[in-house]
């Protein structure tokens, strides 16, 4: 079945850029960029050059440096952000204006004070002179989503004929619902003179929590941009994430007949490295990338991971460039982990004594919730005074997931039929040193990698 390519527009840079705490420099954004390449995105907002000289001088660099994807600068609908914008873009092997006007009667009678009429002839206008200077100018009208249907087809058609290649809708302050921008998206595909023509984008605000879900609908109507950050980073509550919207689609691709250029193995060293550029870091029970994405904690879970990993997981941490799964010891920890965990430590246990040690650690773990290395050790020699060493040989810690090398099948590993595209040699991905994640008492569990 002939899949349609859904282009990834990154606005880590630009939107991102805006959520409190999160600014970057120049040097910054340029090693972001590269890793952004790598990600495989197909365009880099790097930008709003009118702004400051750092995000002019950002374009310029990101421009110059990478070129394989298209390189995107704002600007607002007026002549100087327009020729800033173009001036920054001059290096890019593959430059696009991305000019916005708002659109909604809010916007318009408080923000901007112009009249709907002047919006229109305001909009088609600066695509105009954007054209001038490039071929691939984008144009968004801000506020979409709260924008009178009849006018916004309206001003999608005036700057369709005005020469925009891309048109993206936004859902600026985040309160469309999936149903509704699917639809609108379906009916600006069928109902704006042009649309056919152009690309149709969608990029959603995460206000209501719908950013994903939003952007995952206007797919279904048609859209086949999406705008996003990684780590959902952005104005407010956020932008849509980039890792969720690729992974949806690539975990259930019988609902999503979609396909992007993205390399998933490369999803959590690119949020890696931005949380490291940003000191933020991303919630623990954040989907894809989070550090409790992939780990277990209750015993039912660790047994049926440790049987076969499919039980728990719906895609493999390897996918997403995560080194592997982790089975965290706490109150809810069963007998099954904790004798492997003794095993990688190097000592196994018959049944019996395996109980004794279980009946300390059910006591401790209440008390203490992250059961460590050196507590098991403590309980270990409490409970045995003479335990028997497993020969170093056997003690290497095993992992849940096979390694990217082991044929599928092999014996101890069991073959993962999703996501559909696995496969690539993790030993290649390079993880970037985050001081975050660096190995403190709190994270150790997290580094068993078992
Ligand atoms: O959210 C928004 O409306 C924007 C536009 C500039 C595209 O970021
Ligand atoms: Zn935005």
């Amino acid at each position: 079945m002939e899949r349609a390519r859904i282009n990834v527009f990154d606005t880590t840079l630009r939107d991102g850029e805006q959520s409190p705490g999160c600014s970057m420099n120049v040097q910054e954004k340029l090693r972001l960029a590269h890793q952004l390449d790598r990600l495989g995105v197909d365009v880099i907002e790097a930008g709003f050059p009118i702004a400051s000289d750092g995000d002019f001088q950002a374009v310029q660099a990101v421009s110059a440096a990478i070129r394989r994807p298209v390189i995107a600068a704002l600007a607002r609908a007026c002549k100087a952000d327009i020729e800033r914008a173009a001036q920054a873009l001059q290096g890019a092997a593959r430059p696009r204006i991305h000019v916005f006007l708002a659109t909604s009667d809010i916007h318009l009678q408080y923000k901007l004070k112009i009249s709907r009429q002047q919006a229109l002839e305001q909009a088609g206008d600066a695509v105009r002179r954007a054209k001038s200077f490039c071929d691939d100018v984008e144009f968004s009208p801000e506020d979409a989503t709260r924008t009178d249907p009849e006018l916004l087809f309206q001003i999608l058609e005036a700057v369709i004929e005005a020469g925009a290649t891309t048109v993206n809708i936004p859902d600026t302050v985040g309160y469309t619902v999936p149903s509704e921008f699917g639809e609108l998206i379906h009916n600006i595909g069928q109902r704006v003179r042009g649309a056919k023509q152009v690309v149709i984008s969608a990029h959603c605000h995460d206000d209501l929590g719908l950013a994903v879900a939003n952007s995952l609908a206007a797919i279904a109507g048609g859209a086949r941009q999406v705008e996003c950050t990684i780590n959902g980073i952005g104005e407010r509550a956020g932008n849509a994430s980039l890792e969720e919207i690729v992974m949806a689609m690539r975990v259930r691709p019988d609902r999503y007949v979609h396909e992007t250029g993205i390399v998933s193995e490369q999803l959590y060293p690119t949020s890696q490295m931005l949380s490291e550029i940003t000191g933020v870091s991303v919630q623990p029970n954040k989907a894809i990338i989070g550090r409790n994405a992939f780990a277990h904690e209750a015993g039912i879970h660790q047994d049926g991971m440790l049987k076969n990993p499919l039980t728990y997981e719906i895609m493999t941490p390897r996918s997403v460039g995560v080194p592997d799964s982790r089975l965290v010891l706490g109150k809810h920890s069963g007998r099954h982990a904790l004798g492997l965990r003794c095993e990688q430590l190097g000592y196994r246990f018959d049944r019996r004594e395996l109980d004794e040690i279980y009946r300390l650690f059910v006591v401790l773990a209440d008390e203490i919730k992250h059961v460590q290395d050196h507590h098991l050790l403590e309980l270990i020699r409490q409970t045995q005074p003479n335990p028997g060493r497993i020969p170093p040989a056997h003690a290497e810690p095993r992992p849940i997931h096979p390694p990217a090398s082991a044929a599928v099948g092999q014996s101890g590993y069991f073959e993962r039929p999703f996501p559909v595209a696995l496969g690539a040699d993790l030993s290649a991905a390079t993880l970037p040193l985050n001081p975050m994640s660096e190995h403190s008492a709190e994270q150790e569990d997290y580094l068993w990698g078992v």
